[in-house]
């Protein structure tokens, strides 16, 4: 069987944007899947109430990496509030549809955004 990926999959995959690691940063997200065992971290800086800086690290498959890249730069520059916003439909949505049996790898890297952003709430006592 192949796997159907979109052509933008197919470049997120092959050329992630804001993949590493952050120094120092203010929060950090960390999720795993519990459909595959997989990992993935988000890291964020934020000044001014946006988010300056955002880099991801996972150890998962194509589609992970694709929504972790297009996850990170659609929350780049934008206000905590509008990162939050962003939903699993909406990477998905950007990514021009992922396969079924894919969308829970999507749910990874909003379920990280999110908890990147917790953190850094949660440090801040806001
Ligand atoms: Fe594990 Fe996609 S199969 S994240």
């Amino acid at each position: 069987m192949t796997m159907q990926y979109s052509k933008k999959v197919i470049d997120h995959f092959k050329n992630p944007r804001n993949m590493g690691k952050l120094k120092n940063p203010d929060g950090t997200g960390k999720v795993g899947n519990p459909v595959c065992g997989d990992r993935m971290f988000v890291y964020i800086k934020i000044k001014d109430n946006k988010i300056q800086d955002i880099k991801f690290q996972t150890l998962g498959c194509a589609a992970a990496i694709a929504t972790s890249s297009m996850i990170t730069d659609m929350a780049k520059g934008k206000t905590i509030e509008q990162a939050k916003k962003i939903t699993r439909q909406d990477i998905s949505k950007a990514l021009g549809s992922l396969p079924p049996i894919k969308e829970h790898c999507s749910n990874l890297a909003s379920d990280a955004l999110k908890k990147a952003i917790k953190d850094y709430q949660q440090k801040k006592k806001i």
